[in-house]
């Protein structure tokens, strides 16, 4: 068997059949998924559990390992898996019980409910993302996807010339700090500085152009900062609008992969009284 997708909507994301990404990939097999990734942005692959070594592996098929706000976090929340490159999606603490409501770890999953996209706020970004669900909520927790490509085919021919010179800033502490998690010594901020990138970006793998927007993005440089942010505020609400988003219902044994370069994403609300659990690996977006 090899690749087979099918679109599960009509802009991007495909699901992917015929590959199991539990086993090492062969050279076609990776092509093709790399293709799949270029053209859908999003490829969801249900029903393969996978293993933490397996996901590893999966991941190392497409690059070297991002660790993201691991580099700030490692000394203050601990870690629940065999490798240190496996990120926690969850809200389950280091001894398998529902974290505390204003523990870091559960600040993190706030965050994420947030657009963006992952690691946006280094250099290198993360390239692709891998998050394998293990245990759902009841009610709500679906992760959202936005095509930042479409996002940038729609807008207006004035907002494009306006924004085309542009840059943003993106800082990773930005979103944790808007919710109220404040509690970040002057040596962890510094671990990760703010950094740069064009408002308009083209994607490698498809060619086409696309809006770089999320909320890690802080300020519009070289613009008053207030109407910075409200056109970085009105851009995120042009990107996430309906007809760009797709929403995932998880099934444990899914696997989704995405394109940070050109999707936004963010997971919905759920009781955060009930497990949900989830695994991501990232890798760094270099050549
Ligand atoms: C992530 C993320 C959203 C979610 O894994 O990078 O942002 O739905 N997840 O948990
Ligand atoms: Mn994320």
């Amino acid at each position: 068997m090899s690749l087979q997708t099918r679109a599960l909507h009509p802009l991007f994301v495909a699901e992917a059949t015929g590959v199991d990404i539990r086993a090492p990939l062969s050279a076609a097999d990776r092509d093709a998924i790399v293709q799949a990734m270029d053209r859908y942005a999003v490829l969801v692959f249900r029903d393969q559990p996978l293993s933490e070594a397996q996901q590893i592996e999966f991941a190392l098929s497409f690059g070297p390992l991002d660790l993201g706000l691991r580099k700030v976090n490692k000394s203050r929340v601990a870690h629940r898996f065999s490798h240190e490159a496996l990120i926690d999606i969850s809200n389950v603490d280091v001894n398998g019980k529902i974290a505390d409501r204003n523990s870091r770890k559960m600040y993190s999953q706030l965050a994420n409910q947030l657009w963006h996209s992952d690691s946006s706020f280094q250099q290198p970004a993360a390239r692709y993302s891998m998050l394998h669900s293990v245990v759902n909520p009841g009610q709500g927790g679906e992760t959202e996807f936005a095509d930042l490509r479409a996002a940038w085919d729609a807008l207006p021919e004035d907002i494009k010339a306006l924004i085309s010179p542009l840059e943003s800033e993106h800082f990773a502490l930005y979103s944790r700090m808007n919710l109220g998690d404040n509690a970040y010594t002057e040596e962890e901020k510094a671990r990760l500085p703010a950094v740069r990138w064009p408002l308009v970006r083209t994607h490698p793998g498809s060619g086409r152009q696309l809006l770089w927007v999320g909320i890690h993005a802080t300020r519009v440089i070289d613009m008053h900062l207030g109407e910075g942010r409200l056109l970085l505020a009105e851009l995120l609400e042009h990107a996430t609008q309906r007809e760009f988003v797709y929403r995932h219902q998880w099934q444990v044994g899914d696997t989704l992969m995405w394109d940070n370069r050109a999707t936004l994403h963010r997971g919905r609300r759920y009781d955060l009284t009930e497990r949900r659990e989830l695994r991501r690996t990232s890798t760094e977006d270099v050549q």
